[in-house]
């Protein structure tokens, strides 16, 4: 019990910061189509961790402590969500598309999570899912 304590320690000081930080802007899809030509009023959000090793470590347990390989299964490989590691994307995988897919949740089935989870965490999770590699025989079916 001591010992999950302590390993439980890192994933509750990232949580702590819940609600401190801004709400995040609207973001572009730069896929969708703009009536007339002009793109609504949005911005791009990066990801402050990119390619951050501790960052993917950190988002791989969050992954599994807020039950997200519950319906995406472990390794993000599809269940009843889809893959999150065969580098297709229904919502787009720019930074600021999966942060959105996670933060204000998608209406067939993804809950948001943004009022549980700091933006920080959310953004470990997508540092974590950018840096799946999708298997090499790829099934041709997106599940
Ligand atoms: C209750 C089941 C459920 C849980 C829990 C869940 N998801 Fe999802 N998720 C879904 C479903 C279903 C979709 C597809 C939604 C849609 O198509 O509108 C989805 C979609 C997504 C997408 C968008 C995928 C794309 O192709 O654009 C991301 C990113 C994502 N989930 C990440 C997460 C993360 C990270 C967590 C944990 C914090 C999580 N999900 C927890 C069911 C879940």
């Amino acid at each position: 019990m001591a010992i999950r304590a302590v390993a439980a320690a890192p994933l509750i000081a990232l949580l702590v910061t819940a609600g401190q930080q801004a709400i995040p802007p609207a973001v572009r899809y730069e896929q969708h189509v703009f009536a007339g030509g002009a793109a609504p009023l949005a911005g791009t959000l990066e990801n402050p961790f990119k390619g951050d090793r501790r960052s993917v470590a950190d988002g791989e347990k969050l992954f599994s402590a807020f039950n997200c390989d519950g319906c995406h299964s472990l390794g993000a490989t599809g269940g009843q969500g889809p893959s999150l590691a065969d580098g297709r994307w229904r919502y787009g995988g720019a930074d600021g598309a999966i942060f959105h897919s996670i933060y204000y949740g998608r209406p067939r089935g993804m809950p948001a999570f943004g009022g549980v989870l700091p933006p920080d965490a959310i953004w470990k999770l997508v540092t974590y899912l950018q840096g799946l590699e999708p298997a090499a025989d790829l099934s041709t079916t997106s599940w």
